[in-house]
């Protein structure tokens, strides 16, 4: 298995994310049974997650993406740059926004208030990772999250350090070699 020389330790092997994924996949079946929701990807960290989420849902589903980034290698900036051309039509869909990690919720809680905003009938919020002690918006929670980690950096799975590691099957803590 490919494991480059930033990853200290693996933290969630791919069997682990498999089993949370497919938890909240069947849950998002059980609560959106006779609405035809829209999901909503954001760009790029939730792809990975956002792919296998959607193949555990068995209800009709429609999907879309959107950018929105704050982190500058391995620190949040503080700023959430959203861009809102990249925004779909959401008036009166029932909308699910799909996040990889929540931090400092900043994030979140700003494409939420954006999609509320933008005349959608619902707006609910799924993660995979959680760090809660790292929240700015205080008591920000997400409706469906996978596991809560530690103040770690994380990468795989779709989680990037400087645009690498994206494409490891597993997530791992990161480290910098110099
Ligand atoms: P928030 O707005 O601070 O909640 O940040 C959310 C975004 O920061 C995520 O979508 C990720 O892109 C990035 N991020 C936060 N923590 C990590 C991490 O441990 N690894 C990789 N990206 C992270």
């Amino acid at each position: 298995m490919f494991v480059p020389q930033e990853v200290e330790r693996i933290l969630f092997t791919k069997e682990e994310i498999s089993a949370q994924v497919k938890r909240i996949g069947a849950e998002l079946t059980r609560d959106y049974k006779g609405k035809e929701p829209l999901f909503l990807c954001v760009l790029k960290g939730a792809s990975v997650f956002f792919a296998d989420l959607i193949r555990e849902v068995e209800i009709p589903v429609r999907i879309d993406f959107l950018r929105a980034s704050s982190y500058v290698g391995t620190d949040s900036s503080g700023t959430v740059t959203l861009e809102t051309s990249t925004i779909p039509d959401v008036k009166d869909r029932d909308v699910l926004i799909v996040e990889d990690i929540v931090d400092t919720a900043r994030t979140l809680s700003l494409l939420k208030t954006e999609i509320s905003g933008r005349g959608a009938r619902s707006v609910h919020t799924a993660c995979l990772l959680d760090k809660p002690s790292r929240r700015v918006v205080k008591d920000f929670k997400a409706d469906y999250t996978g596991m809560e980690i530690e103040d770690l950096f994380v990468v795989g799975y779709g989680l990037d350090c400087g645009q690498e590691f994206r494409n490891l099957p597993y997530i791992g803590i990161y480290k910098s070699v110099s």
